[in-house]
């Protein structure tokens, strides 16, 4: 069975897109079989693993406003199983168009419904709680919140919380979510002020016990078009979202035990 997570965080900037690639990489080191989805219509995740947006013919644009078939669109990428559904500039008639729709909100959850060869699903999500966001968070099992430990990346949660009551209301009561800290600074103190404060808030359930620190080698993983870990394995981030995923594959092996009844 499929396991998908939507990335997202109406604050821009908060490495969405990086941890997708960086997520990606690590789940496909530890032999998972891993699609990505680029939603969001700046196409940075498509540009991330090598694909100029202004060169994808059918993109996921298409999945969503004219009902095309996602097997169409996906295609490999220079890494062994893994996948890439890409973006391009149409993907900014979306956000316009979708609302437009009867249950607009579950299109991407319908148009990934099958079997599909996957073993995990990420959707890389544009800064804003639009109808883009609300698809992905209703097609998706876990939703995974980057924050940075700054005021304003905690304050955005709030309105991220509000979005899971929404859609566990509307069709999607078995969302789970996480929280992970990006960027941090060490030597901060008032990053430290802060981790503590998410740790308060959330618990050791709702956020991630990873931390991703500040590494300038991240910055250029978009350039050479491949994710992190591919290229220089030993760095600090490469690290440390191979910790985070395997957190994650925990988190993922817990919830389906749980999920199975008791009598199974
Ligand atoms: N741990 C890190 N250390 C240093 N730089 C980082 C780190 N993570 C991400 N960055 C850089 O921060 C910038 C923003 O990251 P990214 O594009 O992933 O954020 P985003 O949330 O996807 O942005 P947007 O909201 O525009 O989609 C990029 O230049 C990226 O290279
Ligand atoms: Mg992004």
């Amino acid at each position: 069975m499929t396991y998908k997570f939507a990335i997202a965080n109406e604050k821009g900037g908060v490495a969405k897109t990086t941890s997708v690639v960086s997520l990606a990489g690590a789940f496909v080191e530890r032999g998972l079989r891993v699609l990505v989805v680029d939603l969001d219509p700046q196409a940075n995740l498509t540009l991330s693993l090598g694909v100029k947006p202004k060169d994808v013919e059918q993109s996921v644009a298409q999945v969503l406003l004219n009902s095309l078939d996602p097997m169409e669109v996906i295609r490999p990428t220079e890494i062994e199983n893994l996948w890439l559904l890409p973006s391009n500039a149409e993907m900014g008639l979306a956000e316009r168009f979708l609302p437009v729709r009867q249950n607009y909100d579950a299109i991407l959850r319908s148009a990934l419904n099958g079997n599909l060869p996957y073993d995990y699903v990420l959707f890389d999500c544009p800064p804003a709680l639009g109808a883009i966001t609300l698809n992905a968070i209703t097609a998706a099992d876990m939703l995974l919140i980057p924050t940075q430990a700054e005021y304003f990346s905690a304050h955005a949660l709030k309105s991220m919380m509000g979005t899971i009551r929404r859609v566990r209301e509307q069709g999607n009561p078995n969302l789970n979510y996480r929280v992970f800290i990006t960027m941090y600074d060490r030597r901060n103190r008032s990053h430290r002020t802060l981790m503590e404060q998410l740790q308060t808030t959330f618990g050791n359930e709702g956020l991630m016990e990873t931390m991703i620190e500040i590494d300038t080698k991240l910055r250029e993983s978009p350039i050479v078009g491949i994710p992190i870990m591919y290229y220089v394995s030993r760095t600090r981030s490469a690290e440390q979202y191979r910790a985070l995923a395997q957190e994650l594959i925990d988190d993922v092996e817990t919830i389906k035990e749980r999920a199975v009844p008791q009598s199974a």
